[in-house]
């Protein structure tokens, strides 16, 4: 997995209490810091290889705390494949608790994040709570928000809200049915990328990013492995012209719409595929480990 938010002192200055996100690493002197103030940082299990493939699943508006449980209770009690990781997203109400039930199993994600901080913006949730329920990850630009009306610029606005706290930002992109039609969706998937445009290279490398194209979302359609294959290579690209090549060819970039077990193989065999979001097919246990032994390098 994905490599761990870095703790520097200068991140510490100012905050009385700091909130370190799990797994996070600090340095010499943020941990100094934090000794002085009588706060002992969290030590942290040995993080998944950086290379490794993720399977985030995106669970909506589905289940319930004592629904959210049992999951996490199989999940845990499951035969799970080594060389992949794993990520869960539920409805905010359950992540911090499965935060802890999953620990050591799988991280936990938001679906979606204030682009506020802390203050009066009741019904949002900011990015300082997530990272206290537990979240490591957080959805930015899911169609469906795109559909209830988010702008890039709301969205950039959110990715960086996410980056700013230590949460690595899943963003997504994709085309209507409508675009790809108009033999559009390159140029959209080019602009809804143009968010992460003047992001240091240290903080582009905590992203991801999520090719979903709206029109294969719980449609049971997807487009063809050529046609995932060059919107990935597409993305990648419109990445490393926008900013430092180095880090941009760190960026995940999953591809996310109707995967299921039996197309997972082909899909995240993809040369250019760092992943899958699924929807629908990551509510059963069965069917999300299913997607997550297909994918290459996954053992066991
Ligand atoms: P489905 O896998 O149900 O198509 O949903 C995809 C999705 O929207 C994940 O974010």
């Amino acid at each position: 997995m994905a490599q761990r938010p870095l703790i520097t002192a200068r991140d510490l200055e100012g905050v009385e209490s700091p909130v370190i996100p799990r797994g996070a690493i600090l340095t010499p002197l943020a941990r100094d810091l934090l000794r002085k103030r009588g706060i002992e940082p969290e030590v942290c299990g040995r993080p998944a290889a950086a290379s490794d493939p993720l399977v985030v699943g995106n669970w909506k508006s589905h289940k319930t705390l004592p629904e959210a449980r049992a999951f996490a209770e199989e999940l845990r009690a499951a035969a799970r494949p080594g060389g992949v990781a794993l990520v869960i997203c539920p409805p905010h109400t359950a992540l911090a608790t499965l935060a802890d039930a999953l620990r050591g199993v799988a991280e936990v994600g938001s679906q979606d994040i204030s682009a506020h901080g802390e203050g009066a913006h009741t019904g949002e949730v900011a990015a300082r709570h997530l990272v206290d329920a537990g979240c490591r990850f957080a959805i930015v630009g899911h169609s469906e928000r795109r559909h209830a009306g988010e702008t890039d610029a709301l969205v950039g606005r959110k990715l960086r809200r996410a980056l700013a706290a230590g949460l690595r930002p899943i963003l997504c992109v994709g085309e209507t049915a409508e675009e790809r039609r108009a033999g559009r969706a390159e140029s959209v998937v080019s602009r809804q990328l143009e968010v992460l445009g003047g992001l240091e290279p240290a903080r582009l490398e905590q992203v991801l990013v999520a090719y979903e194209p709206r029109w294969a979302i719980g449609s049971g359609q997807t487009p063809t492995p050529d046609e995932v294959e060059s919107m990935l290579a597409h993305a990648s690209a419109a990445l490393a012209r926008g900013a430092d090549p180095a880090a941009a060819q760190r960026v995940p970039v999953l591809y996310g719409g109707s995967v299921k077990p039996s197309n997972a193989a082909e899909l995240l065999g993809l040369p250019s595929c760092g992943g899958a979001l699924v929807g629908g097919a990551a509510l059963k246990v069965a069917s999300f480990l299913g997607i997550a032994r297909a994918a290459p390098g996954a053992s066991g």
